[in-house]
């Protein structure tokens, strides 16, 4: 984490940072200067990336301290904070540090506008744990350490974790989790976080977080080229962690719960097949028309087990399919709720948060495409090679009709792309997006 003091006086040994309207960026020793074109033409989402590019210069040109003056950038101390830091982060732990050390910088001396700055690095640094999570190589990341991961996250806050086990969703008639973990050797997990930040009797949101720790494709195995991500297959049960983690030490003023279903999807000989028949824990079946579709059959039971608490919203998180991807390209995540209220305000919100995300349609006429043949619901759609987002989604919504609801299939913002200003790796999304709408909602 960036130490970040609040100083009018700037400090001689910092290198002091000038945004200019010219287009280079050049660094003279003791000025860093940014061009960031016309300043009358900047939109709050060239901000943002300005901000993180300012932070990539200084490693690249190895600053250790900066003085920057916050009103220079126009955005929020809040914004400000959070996207400092998370251009500050990079996942080295299993990398050899170069002679001279790793480059980040250590020091920000901020003048002017400082409100929120503590805010923005408290979502900063839970942006960056989630992408920490992501990252792990998946022979480190499986489901137990996924659970063991959210007992660390909540430690020294207010959420209480719970860990079932096989024989817990056993007992729980969560057939289809069971279903999907089958082939693999590590066990599964149903990770549950309960934070209460309002009174007992006030209706809570429910975060449901996919955490497949691995998706090899199961027996419909992957080709070479698709499988090569796929230990970021957990990433939305990571941004559920994080995004409670940050709920919490931000002191939210809701209950909130979180539910993570984590699997390993593996071939071998006990490997769920196509063709299986699954028992979901709500007595509705599911036909396993294609072992890879694993995500949805989890997350099924997961949407399911929600319904105990009567919330007021339930909200999942998915790696989903790649179809979103072909869909939105990688700059926003899909979103999907029977309420156009909903979807409209969260639109609003990932303006505001930076995980920006984009609507596609939950029509009734796309249920045809899921209709078993022998069982109730086919887990891929019919027609092959076209809208497979949406068939995800309306498969997920026939265990989600209980409660209102919105599905966020952010597969296309799994890892970031080059145009953000971010290190390779996973993405962070859509942490600051949740965080917004338990604070907003
Ligand atoms: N985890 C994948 C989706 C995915 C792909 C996420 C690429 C991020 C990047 C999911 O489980 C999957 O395999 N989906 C299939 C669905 C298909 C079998 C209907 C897909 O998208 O190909
Ligand atoms: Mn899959
Ligand atoms: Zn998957």
């Amino acid at each position: 984490m960036l130490s970040i003091k609040y100083s009018e006086k700037r400090k001689a040994k910092s290198v002091k940072v000038a945004l200019k309207e010219e287009k280079i960026n050049y660094f003279t020793g003791s000025e860093l200067v940014v061009g960031v074109g016309k300043k009358s033409e900047l939109t709050q989402r060239k901000r943002v990336l300005i901000a993180r590019q300012v932070i990539a210069l200084a490693k690249q040109y190895r600053i250790k301290s900066l003085n920057v003056n916050a009103d220079d950038f126009g955005l929020t101390g809040e914004q400000l904070v959070t996207n400092l830091e998370m251009a500050n982060y990079e996942y080295n732990d299993h990398k050899t540090a170069p002679p001279e050390g790793w480059s980040y910088v250590e020091e920000i001396n901020l003048s002017a506008a400082t409100a929120g700055i503590e805010r923005g690095q408290i979502i900063g640094e839970e942006v960056n744990k989630c992408r920490s999570l992501a990252n792990m190589p998946p022979g480190l990341m499986t489901p137990t350490v996924l659970a063991k991961k959210a007992k660390e996250a909540a430690k020294g806050t207010k959420v209480n974790v719970k860990i079932l086990d096989h024989d817990d969703m056993k007992i729980l008639k969560m057939e289809a989790i069971l279903g999907v973990a089958q082939g693999s050797s590590e066990e599964p997990k149903f990770i549950i976080m309960e934070y209460r930040g309002s009174d007992r009797s006030t209706a809570p949101v429910v975060l449901v977080g996919k955490g497949v720790t691995f998706d090899s494709g199961g027996l419909n195995i992957k080709p070479s080229d698709h499988i090569y991500e796929m230990h970021m297959d957990m990433s939305g049960g990571a941004a559920v962690i994080h995004a409670i983690a940050a709920a919490a030490k931000l002191g939210v003023k809701r209950n909130i719960i979180g539910l993570i279903p984590a699997v390993e999807n593996m071939p071998s000989g006990s490997s769920y097949h196509p063709g299986d028949v699954l028992k979901t824990m709500s007595g509705q079946t599911i036909e396993v028309l294609n072992t890879d579709a694993e995500g949805r059959v989890i997350l099924a039971d997961a949407l399911t087990y929600a319904e105990q608490y009567k919330p007021q919203l339930v909200v999942d998180v998915a790696t989903l399919t790649g179809a979103a991807q072909v869909a939105l390209g990688q700059q926003a995540s899909a979103i999907f709720s029977k309420d156009e209220k909903i979807l409209k305000q969260v639109q609003e919100l990932g303006e505001q948060s930076g995980d920006y995300v984009w609507p596609l349609p939950l029509w009734d006429e796309y249920e045809q495409e899921i209709k078993g043949t022998f069982g109730d619901w086919a887990n891929i759609g019919k027609k092959r090679g076209s809208g497979g987002a949406i068939d995800g989604a309306i498969f997920l919504y026939q265990f989600a009709k209980k409660y209102p609801w919105l599905h966020i299939d952010m597969a296309p913002r799994m890892t970031a792309n080059d145009s953000e200003y971010l290190a390779k790796g996973a993405a962070g999304a859509p942490v600051r997006l949740l965080i917004k709408l338990l604070e907003q909602l």
